[in-house]
């Protein structure tokens, strides 16, 4: 049977295998994991429909899925953030390009958003073995897209219609929400119970990041959750780890590869200090860059504060920062006004999960403003010689003031890099097997409406556990007496579910 896939190129899939087999070697939870499990097959019969960054890490949890028994089908959740030699390789799988055997996956760089949303579409196409329809166990999601998919496509059909899009200027506008009714409209006219169908077949999804999260928790307060949900993000060995040493890598990458700026001695301006905030903030003055934070949450602006840094307002900084970053998960961060204000050449990028926190649409709404693409995903946005905001427009050689915006406002350490470096990756992808597994193999919702989960922190343990001895960590046993003093078991858990870490 041909391989159900769309991806760049399958000829890249021998450079995509060799990087998957060194990433292996980092990723001693996913290995760990297949060695475990792989015997039992607890995955054996499920249908996993995932949505998270198709780059080589990814490749070796999907290959650890599978290995677990799980038919998987894939795409990226991020127009930019394919490696297209990961997704070829996992296409290939064992066959050959000329007769790909490996995953179903949907997913190249540089998609346009209707090819985005017919990729996301795509990875719910599970078949029985009569070649009938049949739904998905399990979403695997970053972001929430694909849940958001099911969702609004069960809404629809339940109305019967999907409404118009917000028109051009409304608050609730997006161009990216006029493409996903879109979608929502085709499958409603080819398969009216498409969604309703999906949904019902689910156990439940898993969620990889904290904006993802955020939504799930929404729908879960509004009773409108269809299915259980793990919040992976919330695992410490996720969120304090992923978030904060990933980004801390992986940032100051995405800016080399896309700039070659030298960060020392710049004003770096970091928006937000939560997990990724911390890490963004710990990497550019790593490099030798004077870091200054905005905050809205007291209890982070003094983290800030205390850990060194200035906190400030955007509005007062936007003119002084070479520099700037957001990393909050909230809209309208940066706006226009801060863009014209900002120093010639400024860089600015985002590496939170989605593009609105940077107002791409207003900076291009500036009269007479022009775009040159300097490479993929690397673009000057040139102001024009006099307006209103005529002071700061030309340097002071007379040329015509721009700055520098990376991915499109989309997340930079994977639009400019190729995101965090496989082993904190692996932390973060146990989790996500583990809870795949949970999911599977348990009634995670035993007592009650469908709700949004944490691992227990046994797991969580696990997890960190399986990463110390390829870091050479020697581990101090609690004697028996220290854990009746301390009131927890030898084998932990060693901390209640209030401890911060
Ligand atoms: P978090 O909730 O720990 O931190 C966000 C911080 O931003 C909070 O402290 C909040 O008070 C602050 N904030 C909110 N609005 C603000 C504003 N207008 N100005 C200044 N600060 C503001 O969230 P976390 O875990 O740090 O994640 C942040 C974003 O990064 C999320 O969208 C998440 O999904 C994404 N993410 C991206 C990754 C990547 O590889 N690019 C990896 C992990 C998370």
């Amino acid at each position: 049977m041909t391989l159900d896939h769309q991806v760049a190129d399958l000829s890249l899939a021998v450079a995509g295998r060799h990087q998957i087999r060194l990433a292996e070697h980092e990723m001693p939870g996913l290995m760990a994991l297949r060695a475990e499990y792989g015997p039992t097959q607890p995955l054996a019969g499920a249908r996993i429909a995932g949505s998270l960054h198709m780059t080589v890490q990814t490749a070796v949890l999907i290959e650890t899925l599978t290995a677990l028994g799980a038919e998987v089908r894939w795409a990226s959740c991020n127009i930019f953030s394919t490696q297209d030699e990961a997704a070829a390789a996992i296409a290939v799988g064992t066959g050959t390009p000329e007769d790909p055997q490996g995953v179903p996956v949907f997913a190249w760089k540089n998609e346009t958003l209707p090819e985005y949303w017919w990729a996301a579409s795509k990875i719910f196409d599970f078949t029985d073995e009569n070649g009938q329809p049949i739904g998905p166990t399990m979403i695997l999601d970053d972001g929430g897209d694909a849940t958001l998919l099911v969702h609004r496509g069960v809404e629809f059909e339940a109305a019967g219609a999907v409404p118009p899009a917000p028109a051009e200027g409304d608050a609730d506008y997006t161009a990216e929400y006029a493409v996903v009714l879109d979608t929502l409209r085709q499958s409603l006219a080819t398969d009216p119970q498409r969604w309703t169908r999906i949904a019902a077949s689910l156990r439940g999804v898993s969620e990889e990041t904290t904006t993802g999260v955020h939504r799930l928790y929404q729908l879960a307060a509004r009773d409108q959750l269809l299915f259980p949900a793990i919040n992976v993000n919330d695992s410490v060995t996720k969120s304090k780890f992923d978030n904060r040493y990933g980004i801390r890598h992986s940032l100051p990458d995405g800016i080399n590869r896309a700039t070659d700026v030298l960060i020392g001695g710049k004003v770096a301006v970091v928006c937000g200090y939560g997990d990724v905030g911390k890490g963004a903030a710990e990497a550019l003055r790593g490099q030798g860059a004077r870091v200054i934070v905005t905050e809205i949450d007291p209890i982070c602006a003094l983290q800030a504060a205390m850990d060194g840094y200035q906190v400030a307002t955007l509005d007062d900084v936007a003119g002084s920062g070479d520099i700037f970053i957001t990393t909050t998960g909230n809209r309208d961060v940066i706006r226009a006004r801060h863009m014209v204000a900002m120093k010639d050449k400024a860089i600015v990028g985002n590496i939170g999960h989605f593009d609105n926190e940077i107002d791409m649409a207003g900076l291009a709404r500036v009269p007479g403003i022009e775009r040159v693409e300097i490479k993929p995903q690397v673009h000057e946005w040139i102001f024009p010689e006099a307006s209103e905001t005529a002071q700061t427009t030309a340097t002071e050689g007379g040329e015509r003031r721009s700055i520098i915006v990376l991915s499109e406002g989309r997340l930079l350490n994977l639009g400019n890099a190729t995101g965090h470096p496989s082993f904190v990756m692996s932390a973060s992808f146990t989790n996500q097997v583990l809870a795949q597994i949970e999911l599977y193999t348990t009634d995670v919702d035993a007592d009650g409406e469908p709700g949004v989960h944490v691992l227990p922190k046994v797991l969580d343990e696990k997890v960190a556990r399986l990463h110390l001895e390829a870091l050479g960590v020697e581990l101090t046993e609690l004697s028996k007496d220290q854990a009746e003093y301390l009131d927890v078991d030898v084998a932990g858990p060693y901390k209640s579910e209030q401890y911060r870490y």
